[in-house]
C-alpha cells in the first residue's frame, strides 16, 4: 500500500439510484416506496425549460413533506453552463428541509467546477445554520469531464460518487449512437475466417474504457463508481447484461430510469450468495494457512493468497451492508 491513505466516502448503499423527474410530483410518493437505494430528483435534462421554477418548488416541497424512509436523496442540479443552476443550488439549500442528502452535479468539466458549486453551498450552509452538509454526486458525461476526471474526484471533500453518463458522453465524444448505453452491432470485431470459411462478429463494450478510467479516478479517492442510465427499459435482460459488467468492473450501483430497473439494479449490484459463500471459504482457508504460518494455500485447486483475502472482504463487507440496511 502507498503510505498515501484513501479516505472512504460516508459509506451509503448505492446499489440502485432512481431517477424522478422534478416537474412530475405525482411520482415522488411512489419513488419514495420503491426499493431504491437512493433517489435524485431532476432538474435538469428530464425538466422543459418553462417547467424549471415550478420543478424546484415541488422538489422543495417534497423533500420535507414526503416520507422518503432510510433513501439517500438527492436533487441533479443544472449545469454550470445554464442560467438555471445558480438559482437551483441557491433556492433547494435555502428553502429545503435538512431530509436532502445530496447535490448531484450534471456535465462536470473541471476541478473549479466542483470548486465553485462548493463555495456556493458552504455560503448558504453557513448563512443559513443548515446542520448537515450535502455531499455532491458527479456525473462524468462529457469529454472534458472525463479528460479532468481524476482532478474532479479529488475536488471537494463533499464528494461521494461518480456516475457515468453514457448518453451526454456519447454527444459529447460525437459517438455514432442514439441509444443510452448498451452494446451497438458497429462495435464488434470480425473474426479471420475459420477453418470451414465461416466468419464470427463478436460484439464488444464501447463503453468499457470509459468506465473503467471512471472506476479507478473514483476508488483512487475513496468515491462510490456509479454506472449511469440505460434507455431500453422494456430490455431486462440488456440492463442485467449492462449492470453484471459495470458490477465486475468495480461499479457499486447503476440508475434506473425506469421504477421497473430499480429491483433489476439492487439484485446485479449485490454480491451473489454463491460469491460470499465462496469469499467466506476463501477468509476461513486463509486464517488457518496464516496459523500453520504459511501465506498462499490451495482452495478448489485454485490458489489463494492475502491478495484473495483483500478480494474477498470487499464482497463480504458489502454483503453485511446490504444486510444492515
Ligand atoms: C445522463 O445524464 C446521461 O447523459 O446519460
Ligand atoms: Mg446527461
Amino acid at each position: 500500500m502507498s503510505f498515501l491513505m484513501i479516505e472512504p466516502a460516508p459509506p451509503r448503499l448505492n446499489r440502485s439510484e432512481l431517477a424522478v423527474p422534478g416537474s412530475q410530483p405525482q411520482l415522488f410518493e411512489k419513488a419514495a416506496k420503491s426499493a431504491a437505494d437512493v433517489i435524485f430528483l431532476d432538474l435538469e435534462d428530464a425538466v422543459a425549460p418553462d417547467e424549471k421554477a415550478q420543478a424546484r418548488k415541488n422538489i422543495i416541497e417534497a423533500i420535507g413533506d414526503v416520507d422518503w424512509g432510510r433513501k439517500s436523496l438527492s436533487v441533479r442540479i443544472n449545469g454550470l453552463d445554464t442560467h438555471y443552476m445558480y438559482r437551483d443550488v441557491v433556492d433547494v439549500l435555502e428553502q429545503a428541509s435538512e431530509r436532502l442528502d445530496l447535490i448531484m452535479i450534471p456535465k462536470v468539466g473541471t476541478a473549479s467546477d466542483v470548486y465553485a458549486i462548493d463555495m456556493l453551498c458552504t455560503q448558504i450552509e453557513t448563512a443559513k445554520g443548515r446542520k448537515k452538509r450535502v455531499g455532491f454526486e458527479m456525473i462524468i458525461e462529457t469529454a472534458l469531464g472525463m479528460q479532468n476526471v481524476h482532478e474532479i474526484a479529488a475536488a471537494s471533500k463533499r464528494n461521494e460518487s461518480l456516475h457515468f453518463g453514457v448518453a451526454d458522453y456519447a454527444a459529447s465524444t460525437k459517438a455514432r449512437t442514439t441509444s443510452i448505453g448498451g452494446a451497438n452491432a458497429d462495435y464488434a470485431v470480425l473474426t479471420e475466417p475459420l477453418a470451414d470459411g465461416s466468419r464470427q462478429t463478436h460484439w464488444g463494450d464501447m463503453w468499457h474504457y470509459a468506465i473503467s478510467r471512471m472506476v479507478v479516478a473514483a476508488r483512487a479517492n475513496g468515491l462510490r463508481p456509479v454506472d449511469g442510465p440505460f434507455g431500453n427499459f422494456s430490455d431486462s435482460e440488456a440492463f442485467r447484461a449492462a449492470g453484471l459488467r459495470a458490477a465486475v468492473l468495480g461499479c457499486e450501483g447503476k440508475w434506473a430510469i425506469h421504477p421497473s430497473q430499480v429491483v433489476l439494479a439492487n439484485e446485479v449490484m449485490s454480491p451473489s450468495e454463491a460469491d460470499v459463500t465462496r469469499a467466506k471459504r476463501i477468509l476461513v482457508a486463509m486464517d488457518e494457512a496464516a496459523k500453520a504460518g504459511k501465506g498462499a494455500v490451495s482452495l478448489d485447486g485454485r490458489l489463494i493468497d492475502y491478495a484473495s483475502v483483500r478480494q474477498a472482504e470487499v464482497l463480504v463487507q458489502k454483503a453485511a451492508q446490504i444486510a444492515n440496511q
